[in-house]
């Protein structure tokens, strides 16, 4: 026997060691948004579907483009190809995509709205193609690939329904809290009981890990962050854990700034993904000290390619390189990124 021998249920894939703490010479690599509209075979894939949402709810088609970018790159994990919003509608939201313009939905801005959801046990009859969608990828993927589920966080979740579309300062909810923050704590308990159950169905399903999305927690100050963004976060990862024990989740509240600091402990998380508008040193040294991080080169490398993005790609990578780490972007890819540019930055990720 060696004394380096792993422990039997020491996990072999690149991105479930970096989420159980392991250092690794070479980090592991996936992308936020890898499937999308930088690619001409999404474009196609999606026209054939018709329109997002169908692509979402055909689960063959929604493997297929969670599968393309792995054909281009190789990529250590694969996003499930679905929406944030996909809950809002099993809740009984209404939900469309105007075309170029993004997600439109019905208004809940009541206690009695509220009220009106549908129960959290509920969800799976609208969601249930996407449970379908890991099935087929659990049997299509790599053998070394991870695959991830996600969900929006409660707080993101309530920005769109409460606004019935993206908004730049998330007024709408902020309005909703302020007039009543017992209705509007009732929303985010109703986001968060149904973000159990989604979540819970996409690991049974086949998801290995699981990634909470809280894209507008940076819009959260003070004791509504905490009652907001940490508290329901934490209040998932606890009951994921309990019913799935060991599951990995990585939590990313973008753009909390310093509230990034102590996120993991506070909230359970093995992984914090932090947004490109901290830098790496920082992060490095107040973030990455309770454990794994991800991230978090800007998007618009992606776009503009050139000597900058290898530099910037290195440095982020020697920055993180004495903890465990996940190589990503600090938010998704662009539509209009080119291809080439995914190429250089991991071959200069792998040296
Ligand atoms: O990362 C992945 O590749 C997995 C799939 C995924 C999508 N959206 C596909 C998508 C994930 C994880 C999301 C998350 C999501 N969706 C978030 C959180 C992450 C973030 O970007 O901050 C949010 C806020 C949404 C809501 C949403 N969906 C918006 C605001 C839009 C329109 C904006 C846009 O980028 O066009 C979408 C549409 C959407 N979701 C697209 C994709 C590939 C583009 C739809 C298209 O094909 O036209």
């Amino acid at each position: 026997m060696t004394q380096t021998a792993q422990a039997p249920n020491a996990p072999t894939k690149t991105i479930l060691r970096a989420l159980a703490g392991e250092k690794q010479a070479v980090p592991p690599i996936w992308m936020m948004r890898q499937a999308g509209r930088y690619l001409p075979e999404y474009k196609a894939t999606r026209a054939q579907a018709g329109d997002f949402l169908s692509l979402c709810y055909t689960p063959e088609l929604a493997a297929e483009v969670t599968l393309q970018p792995l054909r281009r790159f190789q990529f250590d994990a694969a996003i499930l190809f679905a929406d944030i919003l996909l809950i809002g509608q099993a809740l009984g939201a209404k939900l469309w995509f105007a075309e170029g313009e993004g997600p439109r939905m019905s208004t809940v801005t009541s206690r009695a709205q509220v009220a009106a959801l549908k129960p959290a046990q509920d969800v799976h009859e609208v969601l249930s193609p996407i449970y379908e969608t890991l099935r087929i990828l659990t049997r299509e993927l790599p053998r070394d690939t991870t695959l991830i589920g996600f969900a929006g966080a409660p707080w993101t979740v309530a920005t769109y329904m409460t606004a019935g579309r993206g908004t730049k300062d998330q007024g709408p909810a902020h309005a909703f809290m302020q007039a009543d923050r017992e209705g509007f704590s009732m929303l985010i308990d109703a986001l968060t009981d149904a973000t159990i159950e989604y979540l819970s169905a996409q690991i049974s399903a086949g998801a290995e890990v699981v990634k909470l999305f809280d894209s507008w927690a940076g819009s959260l100050k003070g004791a509504d962050f905490d009652d907001f963004a940490l508290q329901p976060t934490a209040t998932i990862i606890a009951a994921l854990k309990a019913r799935h024990p060991g599951i990995p989740i990585i939590a990313f509240p973008r753009e909390a700034g310093d509230r990034y600091i102590g996120f993991a402990k506070a909230t359970g998380a093995d992984c914090v993904a932090l947004d490109n508008s901290v830098s790496a040193d920082w992060a490095a040294a107040h973030v990455q000290v309770d454990g794994c991080v991800q991230g978090n080169l800007a998007p618009k490398y992606m776009v503009e390619g050139g000597a900058e993005l290898v530099t910037e790609t290195k440095r982020i990578v020697k920055t993180f390189g004495n903890g465990p780490h996940i190589f990503n972007l600090g938010h998704g890819i662009t539509p209009d990124a080119k291809p080439e540019n995914v190429l250089r930055m991991i071959e200069a990720v792998r040296g």
